[in-house]
């Protein structure tokens, strides 16, 4: 499979998020939109959907087992048996303009995540930094739409971005959690590439970017420069992480939001998830130490 596979064809309005879960030898992956969790066993090509009362933007695995989640307003638990998620700390509920977005875990099993202004157009997105013993940190403002943390592998680098502005930011991230250096470490121009949405960092340490409305994937070396691009057949590229039980395999979140009939009709997998094998492997997902 070394091109690019559409392994559920599914008219996701903005797929998100994608988790390979290990033990389960399972994709999970969120539909913001449609307020669903969707999972996929690609062994037997089972798959299941749940749909919650509010939006799941992203998902983690536990260490003590199970999952945290995002939902507009904050952090929360989230249990699938009964569709529910019950809050850790919901620092935005007060914010009806803003929604949580992307998130992810470090190494030190912290859980990242952003803000974004649900109608794209004002700087109120925040970055904050959810801690073990469950204490929450604002680690930086001013993003239109806050997506993608990725860390390198040393765990050295954080790269987090604002898709409207088109930065894809790095930071140097300390072993206590503390930031400092943010640099701009990419810029997208929207007409030429679309925007930058989610990312994942590889075992040999490059950065797989997917393209918000440029239709493709890139990869980045961590100079920066450009290794490799993998087109989509459709424009909306929203995520990617690596999963397989080799996680040999990127699988890749799409949306269909936004969209015309017209649109629809030329880009008609939109929404759906794919598959590519680059070639080289990832890592796993680290999972919330709290
Ligand atoms: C957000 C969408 C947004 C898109 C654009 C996604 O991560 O969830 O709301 O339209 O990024 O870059
Ligand atoms: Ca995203």
């Amino acid at each position: 499979m070394n091109e690019v596979t559409c392994v559920w064809q599914i008219p996701a309005l903005l797929g998100e998020g994608p988790l390979w879960v290990a033990q389960e030898n399972a994709l999970y992956w969120v539909d913001i939109l449609q307020r669903q969790v969707h999972r996929l066993e690609p062994a037997s090509g089972h798959q299941r959907s749940w749909t919650f009362a509010e939006p799941i933007t992203s998902l983690v695995q536990r260490q003590a087992g199970g999952f945290v989640g995002t939902t507009p307003d904050g952090f929360v638990t989230v249990d699938f048996e009964s569709q529910t998620v019950a809050p850790i700390v919901l620092p935005e509920a007060h914010l009806p303009h803003n929604r949580f977005n992307d998130g992810k875990v470090d190494g030190y099993g912290r859980y990242w995540s952003g803000t974004m202004h649900k109608h794209e157009h004002e700087a109120s997105g925040t970055l904050y930094r959810l801690d073990p013993d469950l204490s929450l940190h604002t680690m930086d403002t001013g993003y239109i739409i806050t997506n993608g943390p990725a860390f390198s592998v040393d765990g050295k680098t954080m790269y987090h971005n604002d898709s409207v502005k088109g930065f894809v930011y790095a930071f140097d991230l300390q072993k206590d959690g503390t930031v400092g250096g943010k640099r701009p470490f990419t810029k997208l121009t929207f007409s030429e590439n679309g925007a930058p949405d989610g990312m994942t960092v590889d075992s040999e340490n490059c950065l797989w970017l997917a393209h918000y409305g440029g239709a493709r994937l890139t990869r980045l070396a961590p100079s920066g420069e450009i290794l490799q691009v993998v087109p989509l057949p459709v424009p909306n590229v929203t995520s990617c992480t690596f999963g397989g039980p080799q996680l040999d395999t990127l699988y890749i979140t799409t949306a269909a939001q936004n969209m015309s009939p017209a649109e629809l009709e030329k880009y008609p997998l939109s929404g759906s998830l794919f598959a590519y094998q680059p070639g080289v492997k990832g890592l796993p997902a680290a999972q919330f130490a709290g």
